[in-house]
């Protein structure tokens, strides 16, 4: 509650999916992302309603709606209201128009997007039923909080229905430079709909600033003016704003919900799992890589790099095991289905050529983890190496952080993710496509000394500790204006 309003968050992917068993029960099963792991917990402590796509295809959403309040709006600390899909609107809404054309775009992955008019067409369509549910569920003051690039349009769709509740966005993901941006057939059409939000947050000061750029290249007369929370952007009269002259855009880099990772790190589940692995791995040095399987995360350049430490350094072989978890995504886009293939084919390459009796170089997993699992691994491991092409913040590297509870690890950190903004003093960052230095850093992480390691994981847990996700919340609604 904001005040006594209502917080209504609005994202594509639900915390839960929904599957439909053989004997025509129903299953549930967690949702992965960044975005779901930071808002879950921020929903479970302010309450609200979450209104998105429950994950499953062609159902009503009055079935959704009874089975999510059954299994879990019955006892949950908010609750969920179903948006149904077809088949059509996943394949050209969230397959299509999302994820092969504004999430490549959006990670400077121009070259792979396919710029279909249909998609263009279904992402209108369904921003609009998305509208269209939010006009059903939010009252009169509540206060209506829009995520990430699926639903750029939702703000524009609610004004068109009569909704004029508070209207804010975040983007989870970058926002590219102009130069990029404006190989988007519809880059106005995005633009427009996103001067409808009264306030937008990004993750990084880059970000803020790839924005306005694509705005001074749209709009003659651009103003901007510092404010508490970033920029208030003031469009002059130039015929082509419509009625909307002002916008106010904020820096606000998510985080996670740090006592939460800290507490399940140390659960007894956890710690369990801790004395099993350590068995496993006796003295030797664990490297983790833990990501969803995209083309954006750098995996690949990560294994390259793991490849030539071990070429470089032969005294690393039979001493490190990079051990790497690759969490199921978006297994119907085709390079999602590409990268699959290139990097199971690098994982067998590279443990082909040094394997030895009793050391196996990568220890790959394809699947999703249970959280206290996902804590064991995070503690097990002496370094974490994460490195994305590109990302909007990477939580995976705060995670690794906070669970390293006695300070004792090191985080291999790609400069473009959005968390180097903040960690990037006490990291090791290295730029994921320099393969030979990626190599040189692993090496050094390695090395270093007992000193260092915590010196620097203290200062990156004291860090995310003083601007966890619940910090990242308020200062958002703040900076919205949530409770004007
Ligand atoms: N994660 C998960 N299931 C797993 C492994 C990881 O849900 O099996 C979580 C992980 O804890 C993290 C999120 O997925 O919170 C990944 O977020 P990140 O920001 O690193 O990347 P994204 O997947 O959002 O691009
Ligand atoms: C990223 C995006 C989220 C998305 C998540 C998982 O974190 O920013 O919006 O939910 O990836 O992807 P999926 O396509 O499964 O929702």
């Amino acid at each position: 509650q904001v005040d006594g309003r209502r917080l209504v968050m609005v994202s594509n992917r639900l915390p839960m999916s929904l599957e439909r068993t053989e004997d025509n029960d129903w299953q549930t099963h967690p949702a992965a992302g960044g975005l779901v792991s930071a808002l879950d917990p921020v929903m479970r402590r302010r309450g609200g309603v979450w209104v998105g796509w429950p994950g499953i295809a062609d159902e009503a959403t009055d079935t959704l709606r009874d089975v999510l309040d059954a299994r879990y709006n019955a006892d949950s600390a908010y609750r969920l209201e179903p948006v149904a899909l077809t088949r059509d609107d996943i394949a050209d809404f969230y397959e299509g128009f999302s994820n092969e054309v504004i999430w490549p775009l959006f990670h400077n992955r121009f070259t792979v997007c396919r710029f279909e008019p249909d998609y263009w067409q279904a992402y209108q369509r369904v921003n609009r039923e998305f509208a269209h549910r939010i006009s059903e569920v939010a009252r009169a003051g509540d206060f209506v909080w829009v995520h990430d690039y699926h639903l750029v349009n939702v703000a524009d769709e609610l004004r068109a229905l009569g909704v004029h509740n508070r209207a804010s966005f975040f983007q989870h993901i970058p926002f590219p430079t102009a130069d990029i941006f404006c190989n988007l057939p519809w880059w106005r059409e995005i633009v427009y709909a996103l001067l409808s939000y009264d306030f937008i947050g990004v993750q990084t000061v880059t970000d803020r600033i790839n924005f306005l750029d694509v705005l001074t290249t749209l709009f003659d007369h651009v103003e901007t003016q510092a404010g508490e929370y970033g920029i208030d952007i003031n469009i002059g009269d130039d015929g082509l704003t419509r009625d909307k002259q002002q916008l106010r855009i904020g820096t606000l880099p998510i985080s996670i919900d740090y006592d939460h990772i800290e507490r399940m790190a140390a659960s007894e589940d956890s710690l369990t799992k801790v004395q099993r692995f350590r068995g496993n791995w006796r003295d030797r040095t664990v490297v983790i890589g833990v990501d969803r399987l995209d083309y954006t995360k750098g995996l690949p350049e990560k294994f390259e790099a793991f490849r030539e430490a071990l070429r470089r350094y032969p005294e690393l072989r039979t001493r490190v095991t990079l051990q790497q978890h690759v969490v199921p995504s978006r297994q119907r886009v085709p390079q999602y289905v590409e990268q699959k293939e290139e990097i199971e084919r690098l994982v067998g390459e590279i443990n082909g050529e040094f394997t030895e009796p009793g050391w196996v170089p990568i220890h790959y997993s394809f699947h999703s983890m249970d959280q206290a699992e996902l804590m064991a691994h995070y503690q097990v491991a002496d370094i974490a190496l994460v490195t994305p092409l590109k990302d909007g913040m990477n939580l995976v590297a705060k995670e690794f952080c906070a669970a390293q509870r006695d300070s004792d690890g090191v985080l291999i950190l790609s400069e473009f993710a959005g968390a180097a903004a903040e960690l990037g003093d006490h990291a090791l960052l290295v730029n994921p496509h320099d393969v030979v230095s990626t190599a040189e850093r692993i090496h050094e992480a390695c090395y270093m000394a007992r000193e260092e390691r915590c010196r620097r994981m203290d200062a990156m847990r004291e860090i995310i500790r003083s601007h966890n996700a619940f910090d990242w919340v308020e200062e958002f609604l703040r900076a919205a204006g949530a409770n004007q």
